[in-house]
């Protein structure tokens, strides 16, 4: 087999930032140690997120051209309603700015005190906006994917014998939805099989509860659906991501991720009347339902994109990119989350710097570390993100003490991600010398964004 290529060729370029470890320091230093807090052109490889990232295509710029900024019935808009239509099946389309646009209406509908939201595992924005309605959110991710070094196929599986379970003992009248996030971002951008959202929704639709999929990296899963579950070797990815839809009542989506657009979302679903309540919202919070805190280009952007990323040559080529960088880290030594992730490679910080205890964030440790070795900017998921304290203020560590290295779309070529990988192996080499931190100041909701940290000497 040949060498899997970069399906693209370059037209136009941005450069990148080069500085020292010695102005590294300083700047680590002025960010209190989080990477949030440091400007983009002090970085040297970006792998903050992959959301808003992706490098466009010659045609999603040609399509920004024929945006159409009518305020209202804008052919723009009934494009990317007829792509969204054609993908999800799904007949009511709303867009928004951003993802956790599309939350805030969907959960501000649904959410409240005394209801209860089941997921394999709840993004950060998405828990964030449930809690806020005074509602709880409950992760149910299956038993592999709370190992992290042991691989298997679909780690992103939602436990279904806990969902019955928890459908029980919480009340079906009381759990407005279940939502099913594709891939799974918050547990290593594992997918989720088939068989999975399949049985998740028959047991959601014998108690009348409504399945949505936080469909972000929908067409990356599908991917790993056809590399990995019986059936699907034959089948184009855009009949596989149909199907899955098929068994969804719902879906938001950040558009930000697999749409290839700098910004963007929506809401789409069967249920008119829900429709009709979001739009309602969507009116005093993000603009009239045919552009939704968006302008014309966007959603223009957002439709090409929407079918450029089902090309199986782009979907090898993406899905071979973040396994070539954890295979040279698992050759190494490294300890990272295994099988690879379909956006990211995660570092098991817990692993990686076994002499930092978890109230000293060894996760947010190692990404000062990364970032002080190689500006290379990455982000903790464990228990600066998730963490919670308990009444006498000791902290509620996260199950998981994860490093995401999240690869923007179609950005970096393979020479950068063999940097990434001399630096990581590097700092693993060296890891004695890595201090754990302590917060010295913290938000009260999604706190890693604005938390300031120092080290412990
Ligand atoms: N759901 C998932 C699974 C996500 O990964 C994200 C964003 C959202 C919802 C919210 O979308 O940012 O458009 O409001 N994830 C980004 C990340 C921020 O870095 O993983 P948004």
């Amino acid at each position: 087999m040949k060498t899997i290529i970069e399906p693209f060729r370059i037209k136009s370029v941005e450069p990148i930032y080069f500085n020292t470890p010695e102005e590294r320091i300083v700047i680590l230093e002025k960010a209190f140690y989080n990477p949030f807090l440091i400007h983009s052109t002090d970085v040297l490889i970006d792998l903050l997120t992959d959301s808003g990232t992706s490098a466009m295509s010659s045609n999603q710029w040609a399509g920004m051209m024929q945006g159409d900024e009518s305020y209202a019935g804008s052919p723009s808009f009934f494009r990317f309603e007829a792509t969204i239509q054609e993908i999800t099946g799904m007949p009511w389309v709303i867009p928004t700015h951003q993802g956790r646009a599309a939350e805030k209406i969907l959960f501000s509908i649904l959410g409240g005190k005394g209801k209860c939201f089941l997921s394999n595992t709840l993004f950060d924005t998405t828990r964030a906006n449930i809690e806020f309605s005074g509602a709880e959110g409950i992760d149910l991710i299956c038993e592999e994917g709370k190992h992290p070094s042991v691989p298997a196929p679909f780690k992103g599986n939602m436990d279904l014998g806990a969902l019955k379970k928890t459908i029980l003992e919480k009340g079906p009248a009381n759990i407005p939805l279940c939502i099913i996030t594709v891939t799974n971002n918050s547990g290593g951008g594992q997918p989720v099989s088939m068989q999975n959202i399949k049985e998740a929704k028959k047991i959601c639709a014998e108690h009348g509860i409504p399945l949505f999929i936080d469909a972000c990296r929908f067409a990356e899963n599908s991917y790993f659906i056809k590399l990995r579950e019986e059936g699907y070797r034959n089948k184009p990815v855009p009949e596989i991501a149909r199907e899955l839809f098929s068994y969804a009542d719902g879906c938001t989506m950040s558009a930000k991720k697999d749409a290839f657009a700098n910004i963007g979302g929506f809401l789409a679903m069967h249920d008119g009347e829900l429709a009709r309540k979001c739009r309602n919202l969507l009116v005093i919070t993000e603009g009239f339902p045919t552009y939704g805190g968006l302008a014309g280009r966007d959603l223009e952007a957002i439709s090409i994109g929407l079918k450029e990323v089902m090309d199986e040559n782009y979907l090898q080529y993406r899905i071979r990119s973040i396994e070539y960088l954890t295979n040279k880290l698992i050759e190494a030594g490294v300890p990272v989350m295994q099988p690879a992730g379909g956006h990211a490679v995660y570092l098991d910080a817990k692993k990686f710097l076994s002499h930092i205890p978890v109230e000293q964030y060894p996760g947010q440790a190692l990404v000062g570390a990364l970032y002080l070795h190689g500006g290379i900017r990455s982000v903790e998921i464990g228990s600066l993100m998730f963490g919670k304290y308990d009444e006498n203020k000791n902290l509620i560590p996260s199950p998981l003490e994860l490093v995401r290295l999240a690869i923007p779309r179609r950005v970096y070529t393979q020479s950068h991600i063999d940097y990434v990988a001399e630096v990581i192996i590097e700092v693993f080499n060296s890891r004695e010398q890595i201090n754990g931190l302590r917060i010295i100041e913290e938000a009260p909701m999604l706190r890693h964004f604005t938390a300031k940290l120092k080290p412990i000497q």
